[in-house]
Order: C-alpha cells, then sequence, then structure tokens
C-alpha cells in the first residue's frame, strides 16, 4: 500500500516543520508533529480554522499515554486496553507537553491510537505525537481517501499518503474522562454500546460547548448542496415535493427504495456500519452532480447509525457564515 520508503518520507517531512495528509482507520487527518508549534499553527492556518478549537493528538501506542495525560482514571485505561488502536479519542487531563497551541489553552488533551498500518507505521518511526484534525476545510466534509485530500486542500499540504479509502468513515468517538463520569462529547466509529459494555453502565452523549467540539457547531459536515433529512418510508414524497419546487433533487440512500423513477440515487447502506463507510464519499459525489438538494435517508438509530444520523443533522443544520 504505502511504501517503506514514504514512510521515511513523511517522518523527515514531519520533522522538518511539514504538513502531512495522514490516512487513519476513521478519516484523513492533516498532520504535524504534536511538539512543534509552528507546524501546529500551520494546521490550523491550512484548514482555516479557529485557534480555539483543539486537535487530537495521536499515538504510536497506549504506552504514550502518560507522557501526554497526567492522570489516567481506571475507565480511560479500560477503554485504551479495549479498543486501541481503533476510532476511540479520549480527553484527559495534559502534561506540559501537549501544549495550548493544540489544547486551544485547556487543561485536558485529547488522545488517540489510530487503527490504520500506515498511520501506526509513521506514528512508531516518529517516535511522537502527531496533532491531526480530519483533512478538509473547517465545516466541510472530511475526506475519507487520499483523493478528496488532494481536491480539497491540493498543494497546500507537503505529502499526502495514500492507504486507500477509510474503513470507518466517520470521525472517533470522543469520551471525557477529565472529570467526574465519563461522557460521549461526539458520537463516532465506535458504538456506545461498545464503550458500555467495556465500563458496566450507561455512558451519557455530553455534546460539549460550541467553543469546545468543532463539530458540535451547528452546521458542520456540509455538502454545498441543501440536505433534508426522511425516513426511508418518507423519502418518495420528499422528493416529489421539492421537484414540484423546481428543485433538482438526488437521494442518498439504500438499494430497493421506493423513488420516482428517475431520482438519481447514491448508495448508502441501510446497515449503519456501512452507511458510515461510505458517507462522506457519497455526499461528495452527490454534491458534485450539482444537484440544489439531496433527500438523505436516515439509518437505524443504533451502533454507528448514531454518528451516521448526527452527521447527517449537522449536514442539514442551517448553513453558518463560513460557509
Ligand atoms: O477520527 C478522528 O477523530 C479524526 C482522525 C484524523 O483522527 N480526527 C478528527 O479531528 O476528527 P477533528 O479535529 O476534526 O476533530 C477533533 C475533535 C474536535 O471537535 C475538537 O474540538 C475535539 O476533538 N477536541 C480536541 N481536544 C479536545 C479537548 N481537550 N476537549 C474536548 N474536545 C476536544
Ligand atoms: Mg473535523
Amino acid at each position: 500500500m504505502v511504501k517503506p520508503e514514504l514512510v521515511e518520507r513523511a517522518v523527515e517531512v514531519l520533522r522538518s516543520g511539514g504538513v502531512i495528509a495522514l490516512p487513519t482507520e476513521t478519516v484523513y487527518g492533516l498532520a504535524a508533529n504534536a511538539e512543534d508549534e509552528l507546524a501546529v499553527r500551520r494546521v490550523f492556518a491550512i484548514k482555516g480554522r479557529p485557534a480555539t478549537h483543539p486537535l487530537i493528538v495521536h499515538l504510536a501506542g497506549v504506552e504514550h499515554l502518560t507522557s501526554w495525560a497526567r492522570e489516567v482514571p481506571e475507565a480511560a485505561r479500560r477503554l485504551a486496553d479495549a479498543f486501541w488502536p481503533g476510532p476511540l479519542t479520549l480527553v484527559l487531563p495534559r502534561t506540559p507537553r501537549a501544549t495550548d497551541a493544540i489544547t486551544g489553552g485547556q487543561d485536558t488533551v485529547a488522545l488517540r491510537v489510530p487503527g490504520h498500518p500506515v498511520a501506526l507505521a509513521v506514528l512508531k518511526a516518529l517516535g511522537g505525537g502527531v496533532a491531526a484534525p480530519s483533512a478538509n476545510r473547517f465545516g466541510r466534509v472530511s475526506p475519507t481517501t487520499a483523493e478528496h485530500v488532494r481536491v480539497d486542500l491540493g498543494s497546500d499540504v507537503d505529502l499526502v499518503l495514500d492507504g486507500g479509502p477509510c474503513d470507518v468513515g466517520v470521525e472517533s468517538t470522543i469520551v471525557d474522562l477529565s472529570s467526574g463520569s465519563p461522557a460521549i462529547l461526539r458520537p463516532g466509529g465506535l458504538s456506545a454500546e461498545a464503550i458500555e459494555r467495556v465500563l458496566g453502565h450507561p455512558v451519557p452523549v455530553r455534546v460539549a460547548s460550541k467553543v469546545r467540539v468543532s463539530g458540535s457547531l451547528e452546521s458542520h459536515y456540509a455538502p454545498r448542496a441543501g440536505v433534508v433529512l426522511a425516513e426511508p418510508t418518507e423519502a418518495a414524497a420528499r422528493v416529489r415535493a421539492l421537484r414540484e419546487q423546481g428543485l433538482s433533487v438526488g437521494v442518498l440512500g439504500p438499494r430497493g427504495l421506493e423513488l420516482p423513477g428517475d431520482v438519481p440515487r447514491f448508495d448508502v447502506p441501510e446497515d449503519p456500519a456501512g452507511a458510515a463507510r461510505v458517507l462522506y464519499a457519497r455526499l461528495r459525489e452527490a454534491d458534485e452532480k450539482g444537484h440544489d438538494v439531496l433527500v438523505a435517508c436516515l439509518p437505524s438509530a443504533s451502533g454507528l447509525g448514531i454518528a451516521v444520523r448526527d452527521r447527517l443533522a449537522r449536514a442539514a443544520a442551517p448553513r453558518t457564515p463560513h460557509h
């Protein structure tokens, strides 16, 4: 997939203050050496992201946890052991190694060991942490292929590593373990059910303030086309109503939907994990066709369906000025 020479190149670029696109199992990241403040600032500049939106630090393995987190509660240890490498991010009290440039001045840091062989190879060879948000412009759909990154960020990145299409397809689940009882700050590629099985109790979703978690802004993960949500049984009626307004409509949904015959459909399977895997790619494809509106069918609200519904709701939210 990625040659050893390219992994070496990536590490050289990171060591010399560059910024690379790095494949992970969730989405592609825009990566900088987490201990190089200038490089971290460049990541914010390339994304057009406000400095108050903190970044996730990616690590090669759980053994690096204590050099970035000064307290590791039992629950964090259990989740890390169960799910790393994987689509889980833990928010913990930071050590001085996690600078204000990464954390936006907060006393906590978000940490994750990604489950992609290319990301792990780069992290192991670098030996340190890599700060990486998703490799899209602020507010837009996250990239799940190297091609998406090239289209979005082009020559702004020093190197794009192509690790193939992302397997999970939506961002990691963020769990806050920095105070009191655990809470999910962002539903993502690891289901709440799986987390609760390991911890042995329910974990509430507590979407953080707008300042802390950029993915919780009203409009986010948004294509250019408008997005209208629909339960599968309502899709046909939605399409007809929109067309009556003279709009060009596309549908994101599973095979077998009953639709007016000539409506373009972009395949998003019914099973939540399958939907998560292709969601962002299909949003991009549908958007490229220039439709005015995309009718998006909601998967069931269980497992990864929670994350898919969350991202679709944000894609459908009223647009804020940065769009
Ligand atoms: O799957 C992922 O998580 C991908 C891949 C590249 O690892 N990364 C990703 O990064 O989605 P980004 O920057 O797009 O989203 C990171 C989220 C943001 O919403 C940010 O506000 C939140 O993590 N975050 C980072 N540090 C935090 C902290 N100390 N407390 C609370 N939230 C934090
Ligand atoms: Mg993002």
